[in-house]
């Protein structure tokens, strides 16, 4: 627990009725699952962001970033620390170039890159989320990245300076980049190149990744469990393993789509918990492949 002289510290830099306390968690996750952050607070703009950052660094609070939540697991104990929440979503458009502010909704980005005829980011067609966290993922879908439309990254640094990343130096891969799971490099904006294209072409390349995504579960989730091991798909693995449809309480592995599980109702944490490893004991037991996590988790003790 954080001692109480702390959280009047950051009461003063952040303003007592923008700091609250005992915020469910579950209403801003994807999951609809977790329990409260000891502390959160909503990051309105990048000045604020950077604002709350400095504020943790300085009086050592741990803290967590917060993005669309659709990509974390959180307890059901709840995180002991600051929340930050990033709501920063200026936007502008300037010739071929997008740039978005970190807690821009991906819906927003995708939607202006369509509405200017610009195409690079059909990839991202229904992905929820930020910007942010998509950056820091990686997302995309058949093969294409959002990287791919990156022209560079303005972040927060350790030391506490703004400095602007080329993509080369991001260290893009697979569902990752130097941002994820990186307190150290803090994402403020995002800039993305893109090319005009025909607005035919650009609908006809959204409507083939919409329909990529046609298998995927309606019902709350976090999207997909795990990473695609090298040359395979988790998906296809846990179904051949017989696992669709396993439940845990009201955790269960989705009939459409093996690698979401899906919460029923009232699926706690630890279920859905108990079902990650039975998928991975499984897996490995059967093909002896380790799946990996895609999701973050969130709140559980360090050996989980
Ligand atoms: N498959 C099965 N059974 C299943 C699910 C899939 O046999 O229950 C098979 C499919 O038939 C297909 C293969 O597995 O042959 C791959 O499945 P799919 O096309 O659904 O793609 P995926 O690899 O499971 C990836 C991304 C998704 C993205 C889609 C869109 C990962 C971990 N997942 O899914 O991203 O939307 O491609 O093409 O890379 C996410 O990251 O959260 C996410 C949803």
């Amino acid at each position: 627990m954080l001692n109480p002289k702390t959280i009047h510290q950051l009461n003063e830099i952040l303003g007592s009725d923008r700091l609250k306390k005992n915020v469910p968690l579950a209403s801003h996750t994807t999951f609809g699952i977790g329990g409260p952050a000891q502390l959160f607070y909503k990051a309105k703009t990048s000045e604020e962001l950077i604002k709350v950052i400095k504020a943790a660094r300085e009086l050592k609070i741990p803290y967590f970033i917060l993005a669309g939540g659709s990509n974390i697991l959180v307890a059901n104990q709840g995180f002991t620390g600051l929340v930050i929440k990033v709501e920063s979503q200026k936007i502008k458009i300037k010739g071929y170039k997008i740039i978005a502010e970190a807690g821009t909704l991906l819906a927003k980005v995708v939607k202006a890159a369509q509405e200017h005829s610009l195409s690079g980011l059909e990839c991202c067609i229904g992905i929820p989320g930020t910007v942010g966290g998509a950056v820091a993922g990686n997302a995309g879908a058949k093969n294409q990245w959002i990287s791919q439309c990156i022209k560079s990254v303005t972040i927060l640094d350790k030391s506490g300076k703004i400095i602007n990343l080329k993509k080369d130096n991001c260290q893009f891969c697979y569902r990752t980049s130097c941002f994820k799971d990186n307190p150290s490099k803090i994402i403020l904006e995002a800039i993305f190149e893109l090319k005009r294209e025909n607005l035919k072409i650009i609908k006809e390349k959204t409507k083939q990744f919409l329909k990529a995504r046609g298998n995927q579960p309606k019902e709350k989730s976090a999207g997909s469990i795990f990473k695609n091991p090298a040359n395979d798909s988790a998906g296809r693995l846990i179904d051949a393993a017989d696992l669709k449809g396993k439940r845990v309480e009201e955790a269960q592995i989705s009939l459409q789509h093996a690698n979401f599980i899906i919460n029923l109702g009232k699926a706690k944490a630890k279920d859905v918990l108990a079902l990650i490893k039975l998928v991975q004991n499984k897996v490995k037991e059967k093909f002896g492949v380790k799946l990996e996590l895609e999701i973050k988790l969130i709140g559980f003790k360090k050996k989980k």
